[in-house]
């Protein structure tokens, strides 16, 4: 597929978000040497007072906006040629992707898909997860009238949006070739570590399911009694064969493969051994909400100056100690081949502890000044994080 092909691609994927059966669009990743504007956009139609529009939304990182178009001025071919890897047009029956590798080779496909159009104004708001979903009361979120309980409610949002990224992380990853499609007979092996009461698990097992997306969850807690409640759930609900738990240590499970291992708080270095279990098993797409941290902060004896100004202050030390540690994992995954993002998934009303390390393997190569941008931080600090040891660095 050389320039021309390129053309007419985009022209196709254009021709297709005007159609009167568009579902939706969403443009991600980046060409190399070029630099959209925005993260991310993704274009939906929407019923206004006046007809039909598209809205587009840009995202970067933690902030999104949104502006709606009329079909005929919309800006398409602008957004298309901007730089983005990834274009992807969904219309009714069929899917069209276009992909732009690093070489700048395009790849186009298209595929059947059953999906309909929904002209509902505000998606954001829409709750992803029905309160009065009977695994909700199970898990003792919600009160036996479907509703969620007061005690519950920071739980519920938390799993809610890990759950409003996990869905389109994926749906990217699937598209880029990083994650393979799942299918009935091959589904989506999804891990969950230190799942605790697995609000999450569930959580994941019921919106994937309900997005079309075959799944075989696994939960792990150390704890016994966690299992034993946790299957005796899966039980009550019937979704026994598609979901289970285990009894385990993280870093010594009987589970040796999963598309995609998520993690929230996991204590301490529990969410170290969560990392090194995915990227010694190549997990292609992690996503880890990570939880208290005390490794680095208690390996911190002098500060290199002139940072004694923040770390002879508890509070300001304790934060500095979190993302010193956050950081490192982070480049400890790049060195080993992820594409890695620290973004905000939870208002920090709900727990303080919303930082999310999300991370996708892409295998590109590692440049040599990231190793020396590692070593030089971990030899300023004197410290060496307990992760290092777990990947063998
Ligand atoms: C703070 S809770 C979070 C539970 C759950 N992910 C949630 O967000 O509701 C952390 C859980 O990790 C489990 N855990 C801690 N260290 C572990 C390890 N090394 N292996 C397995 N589970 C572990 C604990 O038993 C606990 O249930």
């Amino acid at each position: 597929m050389g320039d021309e092909e390129l053309v007419t691609a985009l022209e196709e994927l254009r021709l297709a978000v005007t159609k009167e059966d568009f579902v939706r669009a969403v443009l991600s990743g980046r060409r190399r040497n070029m630099q959209p504007e925005h993260e991310r956009i993704d274009l939906r139609p929407v019923q206004i007072k006046d007809g039909i529009q598209i809205q587009v939304s840009y995202s970067d990182g933690r902030q999104m906006t949104s502006k709606n178009f009329l079909v005929a001025d919309l800006p398409f071919a602008q957004f298309s040629q901007s730089g983005y890897a990834n274009i992807l047009v969904e219309n009714e029956g069929e899917t069209l992707s276009l992909r732009i590798s690093k070489k700048g080779a395009p790849l186009f496909s298209r595929s059947k898909n059953s999906l309909t159009r929904d002209l509902s104004h505000d998606k954001s708001k829409k709750r992803l997860l029905d309160a009065s979903d009977p695994f909700l009361r199970e898990v003792g979120i919600a009160d036996a009238n479907g509703v969620v309980k007061p005690s519950k409610i920071d739980k519920y949002k938390q799993v809610e949006e890990f759950l409003r990224l996990l869905i389109p992380t994926l749906n990217d990853a699937i598209e880029a070739g990083h994650v393979r499609r799942p299918t009935v007979e091959a589904p989506l092996r999804l891990v969950d570590l230190g799942c605790g009461h697995a609000y999450l698990t569930f959580g994941a097992h019921q919106y994937l399911q309900a997005e079309g997306i075959p799944v075989s969850v696994v939960g792990i807690d150390v704890r016994p009694n966690s299992r034993d409640r946790n299957n005796a759930i899966a039980q009550n609900l019937g979704i026994q064969k598609s979901i289970r738990f285990l009894a385990e240590e993280i870093s010594a499970t009987s589970v040796n493969e999963a598309d995609v291992a998520i993690a929230l708080h996991a204590c301490d270095t529990a969410t170290d051994d969560s990392i090194a279990w995915a990227v010694n098993r190549g997990v292609p797409l992690t996503l880890f909400a990570p939880c208290c941290h005390h490794d680095i902060q208690s390996q911190i004896k002098v500060a290199p100056e002139p940072w004694s100004m923040m770390t002879r202050h508890g509070i300001m030390r304790e934060r500095l100690g979190d993302l010193i540690t956050d950081s490192l994992r982070m480049q400890l995954m790049k060195l080993a081949g992820y594409r890695v993002e620290a973004i905000e998934f939870i208002g920090g009303e709900h727990t303080p502890r919303n930082l999310m390390i999300r991370a996708v393997k892409t295998g590109a190569p590692v440049e040599k000044e990231e190793v020396e941008r590692y070593q030089s931080m971990i030899s300023m600090w004197g410290v060496l994080p307990v992760l290092a040891g777990k990947l063998n660095r």
